[in-house]
């Protein structure tokens, strides 16, 4: 199904500001990616795969009457401007190879066409002979295993491969094919759309379990329930919640950005999912999500167990810290200040004695903040003598400037004393 038509000759499809936007989030966390990739000038070459599953025509109209780029040439571009970084900022004397095979999938010959003959004009036709961009037509979920195994062949060690799979709706990419790409591909990240706002809408006690057929996102909910939550008036919250917990937990990555774009104008709602198995690849995403603050939102709250105040249907503009939690510098205070609060508690509730990167790691999908953020609120705590923070010889001098991920998490003893006291 698509809404898009690229026909060679005519104007290209109008795209919305939000995908817009959605493109520029992509860019940027390429580039990143690359910058995390290579960190030191010593590197000659790294390889993967970029998979783009759902590829269109690449080019589109804006909402202003401007011709922007469609996914496969923003990623061509930001390898580009990735490695020209790289080169600028490292110095470097050494070349750098970026080995990088994209592969384009599209169920429509006709828009595949078009991107062919785009491609060739923009200059990348040589990329085209020689099978760096590599054009396949089908539907991407039965293409999924192919493209798992050539991702594998050409990275068998590092296992490492991008799959943006910009779906039209919620049920082309079942979480079947998530599973099989996290099970062979070791450092495979995936970025997800999935339209969170239509979903809603259509499902009810008749169609789930055709829906559960067709993705795999089970559980969620079962048929009575559906219709009973139907009546309550915060039904839209509690479903996306659910689902939301289904999906990720049954996708099998070890880490998820749980952030939501959200159209200016009336319903649409849709998540852009990153999933990943190493708590950095989500990171950078995070730190890539508070550079956009203008246009991407979470639902929940700030700080820490962002999903215990639940999801919110709609923000709303006088208060919108409280309906919802944007990337601003208002909403990094309000998350800094959250913290500061909970962490002493949640040492206090079982989490004293663990390290830096234990603690890191068993609140990460659970929070808005990134590493750095987590680590300045640790900090402050530990200055302000709120919690206690100690090397491996038990000395709590060390970490008064930067903290070590094996550095261990304490309560001053007198604080535990006022736990103790006031619980009982
Ligand atoms: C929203 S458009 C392309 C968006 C593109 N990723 C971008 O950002 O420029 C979605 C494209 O997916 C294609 N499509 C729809 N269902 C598909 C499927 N199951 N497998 C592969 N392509 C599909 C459509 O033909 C359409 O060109």
């Amino acid at each position: 199904m698509s809404h898009y038509d690229w026909i060679w000759g005519n104007a290209p499809p109008l795209l919305k500001r939000h995908s817009e936007v959605k493109h520029a989030l992509l860019r940027q966390y390429l580039v990143e990616y690359f910058l995390t990739l290579v960190p030191l000038p010593h590197q000659e070459r790294i390889q993967l795969t970029i998979v783009d599953g759902f590829c269109g025509g690449g080019l589109y109209l804006n909402e202003t009457g401007r011709e922007v780029l469609g996914s496969p040439l923003v990623i061509l571009e930001a390898v580009a401007e990735a490695k020209a970084l790289i080169m600028a900022r490292q110095q470097r004397r050494k070349p750098l190879e970026i080995d990088v095979q994209l592969i384009c999938i599209d169920e429509s010959r006709a828009t595949l066409d078009y991107l062919d003959r785009l491609l060739r004009q923009r200059g990348y036709g040589a990329e085209l002979e020689s099978q760096k961009i590599q054009l396949v037509s089908g539907a991407f979920a039965e293409r999924c295993d192919a493209l798992v195994r050539r991702a594998h062949e050409r990275s068998p060690k590092s296992g490492r491969a991008l799959f943006i799979l910009d779906q039209f709706g919620y049920a082309a990419v079942p979480v079947d094919c998530l599973r099989r790409i996290f099970a062979r591909l070791k450092r495979a990240e995936i970025i997800l759309t999935f339209y969170i706002d239509a979903l809603l809408t259509y499902l009810d006690g008749k169609n789930l379990a055709s829906f559960e057929r067709a993705t795999g996102i089970v559980g969620s909910v079962s048929a009575d329930e559906l219709d009973a939550l139907k009546q309550n008036p915060r039904w839209r919250v509690h479903l996306q919640s659910s689902l939301y917990q289904s999906l990720t937990a049954q996708c099998s990555a070890r880490f998820y950005t749980p952030f939501f774009i959200r159209p200016e104008r009336g319903r649409g709602d849709f998540w852009l999912l990153h999933l990943s198995q190493h708590w950095k690849a989500r990171d950078v995403m995070t730190t890539t999500h508070w550079s956009h603050h203008n246009h991407f939102a979470h639902y929940g709250g700030a700080g820490l167990n962002m999903f215990s105040t639940g999801y919110i249907g709609k923000f709303d503009d006088e208060n919108r810290l409280q309906a919802g939690f944007d990337f601003s510098d208002l909403a990094a205070a309000v998350s800094q200040e959250k913290m500061l609060a909970q962490i002493p508690a949640m040492l206090a509730e079982g989490g004293e004695g663990m390290t830096v990167e234990q603690f890191f790691l068993s609140l990460i999908n659970t929070t808005p903040a990134t590493r750095s953020m987590v680590e300045a609120a640790l900090l402050a705590l530990h200055h302000g003598g709120e919690i206690r923070v100690v090397d491996e010889a038990g000395d709590a001098t060390r970490a008064r400037v930067s903290l070590q991920s094996d550095h261990v998490l304490t309560l001053p003893s007198q604080r535990t004393f006022l736990f103790q006291f006031g619980a009982a």
